[in-house]
């Protein structure tokens, strides 16, 4: 039923009656591009224990939050989420982006998730799309709660402001693109604050079944809707995206400096840089070019190798997680900054706040920044180090 309203992209003039409308809507209450039970997490925790089968236990976590969160067609939360009072998601902006491409009957385009993302990201958020194993590096598994570009400390969630400016601006250096032209339209003006709502309820929803999985499988926890401890789960999950927008770290108004001042700065930053109070070298290399010693993997790629307790340096033993989905662990590379690609943006204000919260789920971490009697470096010589890892980009 739904594969007939995708493929005939039901438009304003080709609009069928209501009566129809809904029959293709509901359907037969199936939906053809199902959520995926998150069987590759499920893999790497059981695979040590060599004990039961991760397919049927991923299976029931499936099952179990579509009870609670439905389905790619008709997204829904839990009576629970919302008396607990921890549940701030916009379903109206969710249902936007669910389900096939094509207008309801109030001409109000939906299926947004399935036009502009699902090809890199799939369906899930699961970042399994078609073109997962092609890009460098891999489009993100939203369900495992970590984002990196943001303006809250570690441990935090992003803001809604921090999703729609990735999606404004898209990650430059790597394949997510700049959704900006969908703002300068009338139809699809809010089409970026719509997506953005979606993203959050695809991490919300797949972080918790992330949890629950891992419940199941090291403590038995058993799986049904009314459990009071799957439910805490499921709470504290929520709780704390409604957390993050009081978490924001803001970042002071850059300094304005005359031209000799600023070769002053960068040459106190490359000091700073090359400190072992700040240790970029050891990453970044001696000269920024991203070739310091110190080199780790994609921590998402760690899901099924060191969590599996397989070495990723050892492609025999990965391999055997392909099966459920697993793609070719590959380094998670320090920026090498003649690129001048900045993935959260090129602004000193951008680079100010990369330095004072690192990148979270990547070895990048926070400067020590002097605060509150921490040893660290002052606001202003932070700025140093801005400017100095701005010098060093290539121009034009
Ligand atoms: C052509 C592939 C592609 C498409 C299409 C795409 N993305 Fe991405 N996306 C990526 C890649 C690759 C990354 C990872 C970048 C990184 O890790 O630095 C990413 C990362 C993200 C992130 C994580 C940012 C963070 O802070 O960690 C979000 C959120 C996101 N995409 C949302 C979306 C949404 C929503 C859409 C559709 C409107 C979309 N993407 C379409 C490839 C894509
Ligand atoms: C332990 C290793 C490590 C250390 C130490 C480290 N970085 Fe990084 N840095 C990384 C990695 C890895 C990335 C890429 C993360 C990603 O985007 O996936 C990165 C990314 C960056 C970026 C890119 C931000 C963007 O928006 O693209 C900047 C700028 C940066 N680092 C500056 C620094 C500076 C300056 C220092 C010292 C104060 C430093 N780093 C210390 C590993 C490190």
């Amino acid at each position: 039923m739904v594969s007939i309203f995708h493929s005939l992209k039901i438009t304003g003039r080709f609009a069928p009656g209501p009566a129809l409308l809904l029959v293709l809507f509901i359907g037969c209450g199936k939906t053809e591009f199902p959520f995926q039970p998150n069987e590759l997490y499920t893999a790497g925790l059981m695979r040590e224990s060599g004990e039961g089968e991760p397919r049927l236990i991923a299976a029931e976590a499936s099952s179990m939050v579509a009870k609670w969160f439905g389905t790619s067609d008709s997204p829904s939360i839990p009576d629970f989420l919302l008396e607990a009072g921890v549940s701030d998601l916009d379903m109206e902006k969710v249902l936007r982006c669910a389900g096939p491409v094509g207008r309801a009957e109030d001409e109000i385009e939906r299926g947004l998730f399935r036009k502009h993302c699902v090809s890199c990201h799939g369906i899930t958020g699961d970042g399994y799309g078609l073109a997962a194993s092609l890009l460098a590096p891999y489009p993100r598994d939203f369900r495992r709660g970590t984002f990196k570009f943001k303006s809250t400390p570690s441990g935090y969630k992003p803001t809604r402001e921090d999703l729609i400016h990735t999606l404004t601006h898209g990650i430059p250096g790597t394949a997510m693109p700049s959704f900006a032209a969908l703002e300068e339209s009338r139809e699809f003006a809010h089409d970026i604050e719509n997506l953005a709502e979606y993203v959050r309820y695809l991490a919300i929803r797949g972080e918790i079944e992330r949890k629950l999985i891992a419940k199941v499988v090291r403590e038995g926890l058993n799986l049904s809707e009314e459990n009071a401890e799957a439910q805490q789960i499921a709470i504290a999950v929520a709780r704390r995206w409604q957390e993050s927008e009081s978490a924001k770290v803001s970042v002071p108004s850059p300094p304005t400096m005359t031209e000799s001042e600023l070769a002053e700065s960068i040459q106190r930053g490359k000091e700073w840089y090359a400190s072992e109070l700040t240790a970029c070298v050891k990453c970044h290399g001696p000269d920024g070019l991203g070739n310091g010693l110190s080199q780790d993997y994609d921590e998402w790629t760690k899901d099924w190798t060191v969590l599996a307790g397989i070495d990723p340096k050892h492609p025999k033993d990965w391999k055997e997680m392909k099966r459920f989905g697993g793609l070719k662990p590959v380094i998670d590379r320090p920026r090498n900054f003649a690129w001048h690609a900045y993935r959260g943006g090129d602004d000193r204000e951008d680079l100010f706040r990369r330095l004072v919260l690192g990148i979270e789920g990547t070895p990048m971490p926070p400067i020590a920044r002097a605060q509150g009697g921490n040893p660290g470096l002052t606001d202003a010589q932070i700025w140093d180090v801005v400017h100095y890892v701005l010098s060093l980009g290539r121009k034009g």
